[in-house]
């Protein structure tokens, strides 16, 4: 079963930045672009599994901080020359709070807001 589960406010993301949510499932980047399109990817780089949460966003990609990669934030797909894919979460924003839609019967979210307060 799958749901959407509220991780917090957009506002807690900063723009061209990101936050970490972290889930029974693993952590999960959740990307917020300059013109306010989120995304949501697994914190781990498809090259060898760097935090692409603390990588730097462009546009609506993301440059991994290990070696470079670039993945496209829509489709979690490497950009050519590389190839790989991070696994992409469904994620949505309703009246400026963030929804991540994850398999219910596993998920324990944990750490949005903390890190926001950081
Ligand atoms: S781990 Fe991301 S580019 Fe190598």
């Amino acid at each position: 079963m799958t749901d959407w589960f509220e991780i917090g406010a957009m506002t807690d993301i900063p723009r061209l930045g990101s936050r970490v949510v972290r889930t029974a499932l693993g952590d999960i980047a959740v990307f917020r672009t300059a013109t306010d399109k989120v995304f949501a990817l697994t914190d781990k780089c498809p090259h060898k599994g760097g935090p692409l949460s603390q990588g730097i966003v462009y546009g609506e990609r993301v440059a991994c901080p290990l070696h470079n990669w670039v993945i496209q934030l829509d489709t979690g797909e490497a950009v050519a020359p590389d190839k790989g894919c991070a696994h992409r979460y469904p994620v949505k924003v309703e009246d400026g709070k963030v929804f991540l839609k994850l398999r219910g019967t596993v998920v324990n979210i944990a750490d949005y807001a903390a890190a926001a307060q950081a």
